[in-house]
Formats: C-alpha cells, structure tokens, sequence
C-alpha cells in the first residue's frame, strides 16, 4: 500500500518537473525576444515658421523635445498670451523643463508669427 502511494508521489514529482521545465523554457524564451523588439519611427519632416526673433531658436531647442511642431503648425491664429498660457501648460502639466525668460520669447514668436500680434 506505501509502496504505490510512493510511487504516485513520484509520479507527481516528475510531472511537476517537466511542466517546471517548460515554464522556464517559455520565460526564456519571452525574455530573449523582448530584445528583438524595434520601432523605427518616421523621419520628421515638420518644421517651425522661419522668424528673426530669438523665440525662433528657442522653440526649436525646446518644442521638439516631446512631439511634432505639426502641433505648433495646426492651431489657429491666437495671440502671444495664448501662447503664454499654452508653453505654461507644457511646463506645469507634461514637465517640459523650460526657463520662463524662454517661454516669454517663445510666446513673443508665436504670437507674432503664428497669431495675431503685429510683426
Ligand atoms: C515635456 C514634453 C513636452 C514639451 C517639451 C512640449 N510639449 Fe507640447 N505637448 C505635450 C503633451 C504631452 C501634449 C498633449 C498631447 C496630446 O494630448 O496628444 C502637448 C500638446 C501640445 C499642443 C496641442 C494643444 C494642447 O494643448 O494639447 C501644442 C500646441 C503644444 N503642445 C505646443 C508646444 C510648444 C509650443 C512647446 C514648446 C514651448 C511644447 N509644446 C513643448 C508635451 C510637451
């Protein structure tokens, strides 16, 4: 009677080995094609209205960090003090590290070239 319940239990055992085995086959496996893993993104073609002012050269050193200018390129005509309040939003809400004296000039730029503030 010992005898065969020994002989279920290592039954048991090996069976519980095997299916082991295979759970680490599988977690290796997993692991090993988590670095075949490649995203190739498109080549950004968009780019910031062209201006002599210094907000020109700030906002390419600082609006391209997180998204497209495209964002920059759709919104509709607004003056600097929507521009204020939209770079503001950047830093406060997404954490863009912007010094205000640059968001000043960025807002002074897309509001005269993208807005309605006189050139
Ligand atoms: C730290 C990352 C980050 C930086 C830097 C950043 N943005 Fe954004 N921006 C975001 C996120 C996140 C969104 C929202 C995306 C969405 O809703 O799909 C966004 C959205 C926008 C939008 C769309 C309208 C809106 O309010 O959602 C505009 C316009 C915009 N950003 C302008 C700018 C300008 C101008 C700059 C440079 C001063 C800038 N962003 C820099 C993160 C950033």
């Amino acid at each position: 009677m010992n005898a065969v319940k020994l002989s279920n239990v290592a039954a048991l055992l090996a069976g519980l080995s095997g299916a082991l085995l295979t759970l680490l086959t599988l977690l290796t496996l997993g692991a090993s094609s988590a670095h075949a893993l490649e995203i190739k993104l498109p080549q950004e073609t968009a780019q910031l209205k062209a201006s002599t002012l210094a907000g020109h050269q700030a906002a390419n050193a600082w609006c391209v960090m997180c998204h497209s200018v495209d964002y920059v390129n759709t919104q509709p005509p607004m003056p600097a003090a929507f521009w204020h309040a939209e770079v503001s939003k950047m830093v406060k809400v997404y954490g863009a590290p912007i010094p205000e004296d640059q968001v000043k000039l960025i807002a002074e730029y897309l509001g005269k070239t993208y807005g309605t503030d006189q050139k």
